[in-house]
């Protein structure tokens, strides 16, 4: 039965010159049928080079929001009307002016998980992959971090060079799990590696073996030659280590670790999408959008 849809939305997608991506956190299933999967930056890279005239993002709103602006030419459907990341809501771009003006010279840097309208007020991009790189390389020294504040203290802890302001934001899936879930499962697989992506907190991140992006997290326990690993992000990834390395034992890290904006996509919600009867096709105003690209640029730039 899955086998059917799926090749039913391989026809299609095919017919219609449609190219699916889908960012590790949605189901095999899905990820199955995708063109490219992957991190956030993976597929706002992969997007932007891809020739096809419509995207098809399997993820939430921002992912596809950031195809949108960085190919406004192309159709962009969001998989799930309702699929947004409560992180790119949590602060406004009148905030951020309000904060410029207090402290002129501070330099804006973006979690990519920000909506279009945040971006407008931000100097540059960053994903869970890039951030690092990327504030190491700014010429300012002061910089605001939003929204996530544990990847802003993440990076301020591998860039000690520059002072980082973070504000009260954060992905509440990861921002849920404690040092408890971590000692619970590293009691219970004690030979396993803790693989920990960088939105979990502080007192997370200290117990954890490697800290990286999803993308990197999947790399790094695919060439690992060690054989079991806590992974200390969604559940997804669990799943997908598991097809990848059938020989390597993957624990989830607690066993609610789930988004359920991103669980919200479905195949049946792909194969909607293709037939023109779901989803949503993402529209920014031309203005905004112009704002909005810039930061995104830089990110790719630098
Ligand atoms: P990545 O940048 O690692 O894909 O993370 C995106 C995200 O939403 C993590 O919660
Ligand atoms: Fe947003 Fe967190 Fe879900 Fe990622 S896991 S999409 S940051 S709510």
């Amino acid at each position: 039965m899955i086998r059917d849809i799926q090749d039913e939305i391989v026809r299609l997608k095919k017919e219609k010159n449609i190219c699916i991506l889908a960012h590790s956190y949605q189901s095999e299933a899905v990820c199955e049928i995708a063109d490219y999967t992957g991190d956030s930056y993976a597929l706002a890279r992969k997007a932007a080079e891809d020739k096809r005239p419509t995207a098809l993002m399997c993820g939430v709103r921002f992912m596809a929001e950031g195809v949108k602006l960085l190919c406004p030419q192309k159709k962009v459907i969001l998989s799930h009307p309702e699929a947004g990341c409560p992180m790119a809501e949590q602060f406004g771009p009148f905030e951020v002016e309000a904060f410029r003006k207090e402290n002129p010279g501070v330099a804006v840097v973006a979690y990519i998980n920000t909506s279009a309208e945040l971006k407008t007020v931000c100097d540059v991009c960053v994903t869970s992959s890039s951030a690092v790189d990327i504030v190491r390389k700014m010429h300012e020294k002061d910089i605001l971090f939003i929204p996530d504040c544990n990847l802003g203290e993440y990076v301020a802890s591998k860039v000690p060079e520059k002072n980082i302001i973070t504000w009260m934001g954060g992905c509440p899936v990861h921002a849920r799990v404690s040092q408890w879930q971590v000692k619970q499962a590293k009691a219970a697989h004690p030979n396993a590696l803790v693989l920990v992506h960088p939105e979990c907190t502080g007192e997370v991140r200290e117990l954890a073996d490697m800290i990286g992006s999803t993308s990197a997290i999947m790399d790094y326990a695919k060439n690992s030659d060690h054989k079991e690993f806590i992974i200390g992000t969604e559940n997804s990834i669990v799943e997908h280590l598991k097809a990848a390395c059938p020989d390597k034992s993957f624990y989830p890290m607690w066993k609610e670790f789930l988004c359920p904006n991103m669980k919200l996509t479905t195949l049946y919600d792909v194969l909607a999408c293709l037939k023109g009867q779901g989803g949503e096709i993402i529209d920014i105003d031309c203005d905004m959008a112009a704002k909005a690209r810039r930061c995104l640029d830089r990110m790719l730039e630098m």
